[in-house]
């Protein structure tokens, strides 16, 4: 039988994305992971030459307070102004990778079977499968166009969605949330949420909370800080539930961690008021310029194509017809430019992950432009 490693990313020895990202880190031409690696703006610079006054502020002030703010300034910047405040419904992680432990290990309480959308980030699947879960495939065409069929909500004990969607970045609009909710709530099954790149895209932005609320379903939002703002990975991963969810998320939260550090807290705060008072904006425009980079590099190119032409995540990938994403990752991998071959983020089926490589749009423009052009040199058919 092939083993994982193999069957995810032959050639590269390499068992899940992290990995291939690990190999990624000391090289001036990553663009394989997700986390924000672009150059600080001015108004974010400001905050860093602030982050003494962070650290002392972080010493004096009660950490509930510091974290009510953080979490305050965050939704707010994001337009969830219907987010839960009471003391426990939000639980501050470390990443949003330990909320999703914490929620994987709570569902595992309940339930064996959850269903997954396909494709996304693998470590999401990992996390679940870690903790013997079993995984049913829900394909994003069907899930953005229909309700889900009934059978399948009578089979699982949790619906999960990651939207907007790694890699692909596709949404799921206020009126398929609402009825996802909806369905969830008719079938007694938790609906739970990764947002981690909404900061990036103003269609996820629309107030997800309240449409949660007024479904009655039992929900879990797993928020992330750490795509948006290059913060050398000081960042916060959110576990947000509402008040009916009947998992022992607290109690595993407790097991895990007793809170993440003031200063990571006030750090949050600050550049969330940067965002809303224009960072946003800023980083949207700064996102498009880089996608425009990449498309325009290759686009005369017969041998690739656009597969997610309407994606804002800060994440693009490229369709390559002749070769696949494994044979450019190593071609590239020559060139000390590293991306990632698609192959896992099909957690369900990699072959189909096949034709498709993912890169890092979060990074310095220079390097970004030198990637493209090593990536065109491998493409070119000779
Ligand atoms: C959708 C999504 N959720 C969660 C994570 C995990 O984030 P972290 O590494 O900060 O825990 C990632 C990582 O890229 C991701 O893409």
């Amino acid at each position: 039988m092939q083993s994982k490693a193999h069957a995810a990313h032959a050639g590269s020895g390499a068992e899940n994305l992290t990995q291939l990202e690990f190999l990624a880190l000391n090289s001036e031409f990553n663009i394989a992971d997700g986390h924000a690696r672009q150059p600080l703006t001015p108004g974010q610079s400001k905050i860093v030459n602030d982050l003494p006054l962070l650290f002392e502020d972080g010493e004096k002030r009660p950490v509930e307070q510091l974290e009510r703010e953080a979490h305050a300034a965050f939704f707010k910047a994001l337009g969830q102004h219907r987010y839960p405040s009471a003391p426990g419904r939000v639980l501050s992680c470390y990443s949003s990778s330990v909320a999703m432990e914490i929620l994987s290990r709570a569902l595992a309480s309940v339930t064996d079977s959850v269903a997954l959308v396909h494709p996304t980030f693998d470590n999401i699947a990992d996390l679940l499968r870690g903790n013997r879960l079993g995984l049913v495939p829900l394909e994003e065409d069907p899930l953005h166009a229909d309700d889900l069929p009934a059978e399948l909500l009578e089979s699982v004990g949790c619906v999960f969605v990651t939207t907007p969607n790694n890699p692909t970045g596709r949404v799921v609009s206020a009126e398929r949330l609402r009825r996802l909710a909806g369905q969830c709530a008719r079938h007694g099954v938790i609906l739970a949420l990764d947002t981690s790149f909404r900061g990036f895209d103003t269609r996820a932005q629309y107030d997800h909370y309240e449409i949660l609320d007024a479904s009655d379903v039992r929900w879990v939002v797993i928020e992330d800080t750490g795509k948006l703002w290059p913060t050398l990975d000081l960042k916060v991963g959110m576990l947000v539930h509402s008040e009916n969810l009947g998992l022992p998320v607290e109690k595993i939260y407790s097991d895990i961690l007793l809170g993440v550090s003031p200063l990571i807290l006030g750090m949050v705060r600050r550049f969330s008021e940067d965002a809303a008072a224009g960072g946003l904006t800023e980083l949207h425009e700064f996102i498009a310029a880089q996608r425009s980079v990449v498309r325009a590099g290759l686009a005369d190119l017969s041998t690739t194509g656009v597969p997610d032409p309407d994606s804002r995540a800060s994440v693009e990938r490229v369709l390559i017809r002749h070769l696949t994403g494994t044979e450019v990752w190593e071609a590239l991998r020559e060139h000390h430019v590293y991306a990632l071959p698609c192959r896992a983020f099909y957690w369900a089926d990699p072959a189909r992950g096949d034709r498709t490589l993912r890169l890092a749009l979060a990074r310095a423009s220079a390097p970004l432009a030198q990637c493209v052009r090593a990536l065109r040199h491998v493409l070119t058919p000779r």
